[in-house]
């Protein structure tokens, strides 16, 4: 009954529309002029600041998410898929399941269209998803302030120098509401400038110039009571791989298993550098190196060794040698250059690097990636959507790692962005998204401590999924009124786990230097889990997939447990690391032989 009144209410959209292209009808048009506010920021995002009123030729792509139909489906068939304790555990999903499960509803297609035809735009040349649930549409500033009832500007990034052309809202007609899930570019301003602030060169602290000290190391079982007091100033492959238990380990699978990491605008991952690496601290391995792609014109300039880019890849091949690594070099094209006619793309980096690799025929099975922002710089309507495509990768049978943060609790004055200027905890966003695992940093060996920037918290967009509900109970019993009202408690918590993240030697340029941040911390995890993977896969297993409901549960053991250190922020003492999960180390740091054991 419902169905079908739905049914004849769109056909007739459709019609008038239709009308409206024949004969301007003032009716039809009424129908798209009444736009509801989509989003809106109460003030412009902090660090940004207007520069002027945006080119009304400047043309660029428009990318349209429509609601994904089935999405829940599709969450439900991921957990399945992912949860040790199910008969479909590891039957992960092929690309075909996981599009028929995102597909948006027919009726949505159909309105979507119509609108776009309403505004003298032709559909049939848009480009589409696989799956049809992104559309993409080149349109001028003209053309976009008319669709979406705003105003688009030019803006300043004061530190970076960036330029995005940006709206403080935008609208949409109240018909389209309940089918489109997000427009972009529009209100989110990230740059991958102002994300790149989880790695940082640590002045004056110590380098090392070869691993020949712990040349032993490299060869047999280890146990943690053998990792040099060295590692304590200085992490090199050897510390983590002694540290992490992944010594004694001969990679097998090497023709099916890879690594892929994710590097954003101008981050190039140097090839000459990673040989300086390998000869001076994982000798088997100099002569390999690692493929790079380039994603929607990110470039490969070897003149322009990134101090992020080099990181990742030196430690996740320095752990997961000689796993292929891929590095994703993701690009905006150039960023907007203000007074320059000149159309470019919009950087919207998250969604160009997420729909390439997801219309990829081979995926990697590990993913690491070391950017992110403040979750409350990022409009909700765009960080869901985005965390729905990490869903989907995860369904394909992908382990994703993020970087926690490194602002412990938050940095800054904490405040929030609605206009109240509460002071929260600022969690980091793509961290907080459920479907990725975050990994928090620890420092020092023998034992193991938090760092004190370990990013860690509650998302204030996102529930606590139930993979994570009693381990986060436990700690929130434990925790009392610490801390009462600075944070989310029904959000999902984060890090899910932590590695090493301070004195990591790192080749630049030639030279070795130190680097300290997350960053460190979210390869070095990836590169554990990719040889679990390729455990898995030399056993004609499935690979992992989405880690988080493993290490929740049955995974619990395979971990070593970080029970001191803090993550001071907001002015306040932070969270403090204890026995259990914890908001600044999670699990703990991963002990390859025990996960091993667990997941065989
Ligand atoms: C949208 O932003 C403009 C400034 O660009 C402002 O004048 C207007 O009031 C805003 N509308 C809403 C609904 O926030
Ligand atoms: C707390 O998190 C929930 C999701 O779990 C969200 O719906 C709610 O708006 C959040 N509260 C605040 C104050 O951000
Ligand atoms: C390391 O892995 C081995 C198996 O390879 C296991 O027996 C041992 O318990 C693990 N942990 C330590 C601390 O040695």
């Amino acid at each position: 009954m419902l169905q079908r009144s739905v049914a004849m209410f769109w056909s007739s959209a459709l019609l008038l529309a239709l009308v409206h292209l024949a004969v301007a009808n003032p009716l039809a048009s009424k129908r798209w002029d009444d736009l509801e506010v989509k989003h809106a920021w109460v003030e412009v995002p902090r660090g940004w600041e207007l520069h002027g009123p945006a080119p009304a030729d400047y043309t660029f792509d428009m990318r349209i998410g429509l609601k994904q139909d089935r999405f829940d489906d599709l969450v439900a068939a991921l957990y399945e898929v992912s949860d040790p304790s199910h008969e479909k555990y590891g039957q992960h999903l092929t690309k075909e399941e996981v599009a028929a499960l995102v597909a948006p509803h027919p009726n949505s297609v159909d309105l979507l269209e119509s609108w776009l035809a309403a505004h003298g735009l032709d559909p049939s040349a848009c480009q589409r998803s696989r799956a049809g649930d992104w559309v993409i549409v080149r349109v001028s500033v003209a053309q976009a302030e008319k669709m979406l009832g705003t105003k688009y500007n030019v803006y300043r990034h004061g530190k970076s120098e960036d330029y995005v052309v940006r709206t403080m809202n935008y609208s949409l007609p109240s018909a389209l509401h309940e089918h489109v899930a997000v427009v972009a570019p529009t209100t989110y301003f990230g740059t991958m400038k102002s994300m790149k602030a989880t790695s940082f060169i640590q002045k004056n602290a110590p380098t090392i110039d070869t691993d020949a000290d712990f040349a032993h190391l490299l060869k047999g079982p280890s146990s943690l009571a053998t990792v040099p007091t060295s590692c304590n100033s200085a992490i090199t492959p050897a510390c983590l791989r002694a540290l992490y238990n992944t010594t004694s380990y001969t990679p097998a699978a090497t023709d099916k298993n890879s690594l892929g990491v994710a590097g954003y605008l101008n981050e190039f991952a140097n090839r000459a550098d990673l040989q300086t690496f390998f000869r001076r601290f994982r000798t088997d391995a100099v002569g390999t190196s690692f493929t790079t792609v380039e994603v929607n014109g990110g470039g490969d300039n070897q003149n322009e060794p990134g101090t992020e880019a080099n990181l990742d890849i030196q430690y996740t091949e320095g752990i997961s040698f000689p796993t292929p690594n891929i590095y994703y070099s993701t690009g905006g094209s150039p960023p907007f250059i203000p007074d320059d006619e000149t159309p470019t793309n919009t950087n919207e980096p998250y969604l160009d690097w997420l729909n390439f690799i997801l219309d990829q025929d081979q995926i990697p099975q590990t993913f690491s990636t070391s950017y992110g922002d403040d979750e409350q710089t990022v409009p909700l309507d765009y960080a869901t959507s985005v965390c729905n495509l990490f869903a989907q990768l995860g369904a394909l049978g992908s382990s994703i790692m993020f970087s926690s943060g490194d602002d412990g609790v938050g940095g800054g004055d904490c405040e929030t962005n609605d206009g109240t200027n509460t002071v929260r905890f600022q969690p980091n966003f793509p961290a907080s998204c459920p479907f990725v695992t975050t990994v928090g940093g620890t420092v020092r060996v023998n034992p193991e401590v938090a760092v004190s920037f370990s990013g860690g918290g509650f998302s204030n967009y996102f529930a606590r999924p139930s993979y994570q509900s009693t381990a986060v109970s436990t700690f929130l019993t434990k925790l009392g009124r610490t801390n009462s009202g600075l944070f989310n408690t029904t959000g999902r918590a984060y890090p899910d786990v932590a590695a090493q993240s301070e004195n990591f030697q790192v080749v630049i340029g030639g030279r070795v230097e130190p680097v300290a941040g997350t960053s460190a911390s979210s390869p070095t995890f990836a590169g554990v889990v990719a040889l679990l993977n390729d455990f898995r896969l030399s056993q004609g297993k499935p690979p992992l997939g989405f880690l988080n409901p493993l290490i929740y549960s049955t995974g619990v053991g395979g971990f070593n447990d970080i029970t001191s250190g803090s993550n001071p922020g907001c002015g306040t003492n932070g969270f403090s690391a204890g026995a259990g999960w914890d908001p600044v180390t999670g699990l703990g740091t991963p002990d390859f032989g025990k996960l091993q054991a667990l997941i065989g």
